[in-house]
């Protein structure tokens, strides 16, 4: 984890849910003063309390961690916006329609941010009877590689992990994709709309 959880965010927290901090203190079986200590950053809470806080406040105790409180207002989430959090560290990839808190490796992900494609990340589409045949002319070492490519349609998306000293390409099904992406491990997200 990034941070310990701080004051500041108890403490807007607390004051979004209309309770005092005695009322927050009840809730989790502490005495008033020591939320009130939290929060002006004269102590932190124990760990073995972060659970019955975060449950509280009405969080999870990630987004208690992070300071984020998630909330996906639009739950008809759509695809075409989804987001993409790639771990540095495992090489994890995890794809979300709405608004996330993302942890892997035990730090917080930010999300991916896709640039367009340029000169060096270009992604070259053939159609080949139903199917997008997509290529890049991509260096595949093990140091600076393509290590997935996706393609996103409104009804989902199909997502294929690549390896280095393989070949940067793919197939996927036309089946009314929008988007191509392309994450390079040394420059990131690049994206294609089609
Ligand atoms: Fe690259």
């Amino acid at each position: 984890m990034d941070n310990y959880v701080t004051g500041a965010v108890i403490r807007r927290l607390r004051e979004s849910k209309n309770l005092t901090q005695d009322a927050l203190a009840e809730k989790i079986h502490v005495s008033g003063k020591a939320v009130s200590k939290w929060e002006t950053g004269q102590g932190f809470p124990d760990v073995s309390l972060l659970e019955p806080l975060a449950q509280a406040l009405g969080i999870s105790v990630i987004e208690l961690l992070s300071g984020e409180d998630v909330r996906n207002r639009n739950r008809s989430s759509n695809l075409r916006r989804g987001k993409f959090y790639v771990c540095p560290i495992c090489g994890n990839v995890i794809h979300a329609v709405g608004e996330a808190v993302v942890s892997c490796c035990g730090i917080t992900l930010p999300p991916a941010e896709p640039e367009e494609t340029d000169d060096e990340h270009s992604i070259r589409v053939e159609t080949v009877e139903d199917e997008y045949y997509v290529t890049l002319g991509h260096p595949m070492t093990k140091t600076h590689f393509i290590s997935f490519l996706v393609a996103v349609s409104d009804q989902g998306i199909q997502m294929i992990k690549l390896y280095p000293e393989g070949n940067a390409e793919a197939r996927f099904k036309i089946n009314r994709v929008k988007f191509l992406y392309a994450y390079c491990n040394r420059h990131g997200l690049f994206r294609k709309k089609l």
